[in-house]
């Protein structure tokens, strides 16, 4: 058994997106509604036309372009963000569509302080398109997970996950649309869980105290 996370120690939030920006928008309305009791202090995208970036600015926060090919290392590009993050004083990054993959240096400074949201029930569909994969899979219940983001790719503890059933008439949007509602209900309670502390990682589990 390890100890709760002894990085988090305040409830500001980063928010790394790289695209559309929904599910940095649902924790933007948890916050605002009162159901997120936490700051979003930045939010960074490595695309510089991210539309998230407009929802964050019109919003009011901080939101910045930090553009991976402008770098000569991956580190290079992760020591920026986490410059930006720090500074801020964030200690719980949230990857909302971000689609890149992160390495050593930004894993090793945000250990278990960083959350993913996937689009399927993991371990089931890693990667990308994991909604189309699923719907040409065949599977009848398809679904969203929250985890933490280790080195593994979409392979960290799951803290958080929801089902939803795969109807006959589906296409691969139509079984997005319904799994993005469950995306953006389950990320601000699974941000709660993580922020309000208790739990602690056995082997590959999250368990709440
Ligand atoms: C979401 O469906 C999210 O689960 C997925 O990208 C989309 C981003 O949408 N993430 C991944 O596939 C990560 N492997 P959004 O920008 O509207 O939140």
């Amino acid at each position: 058994m390890s100890d709760a996370n002894p990085h988090i120690s305040g409830r500001a939030l980063g928010v790394l997106i790289s695209g559309r920006g929904s599910n940095l928008q649902a924790l933007v309305d948890a916050v605002r509604d009162g159901r997120l009791d936490a700051t979003i202090a930045v939010v960074i995208s490595n695309r510089a036309d991210a539309p998230g970036l407009v929802r964050a600015r019109d919003a009011g926060i901080d939101a910045i372009a930090i553009d991976h090919r402008a770098f000569p290392s991956r580190e290079d590009f992760e020591r920026a963000m986490i410059g930006e993050l720090r500074g801020r004083g964030v200690s719980l990054v949230c990857l909302a569509g971000f689609m890149r993959l992160l390495g050593r240096t930004f894993l090793d400074e945000f250990q278990n302080a960083i959350l993913n949201i996937h689009p399927s029930l993991l371990p089931a569909f890693p990667g990308v398109d994991a909604q189309r994969q699923a719907w040409a899979h065949g599977v009848k219940v398809a679904g969203v997970t929250v985890h933490l983001v280790t080195g593994e790719l979409d392979g960290g503890p799951i803290v958080a996950q929801a089902a939803v059933p795969v109807r006959d008439d589906d296409t691969p949007e139509t079984l997005a649309a319904r799994i993005l509602i469950e995306e953006h209900r389950i990320y601000a309670e699974a941000v709660k869980t993580i922020l309000d502390g208790g739990w602690t990682i056995e082997g590959r589990r999250f368990v709440r105290g």
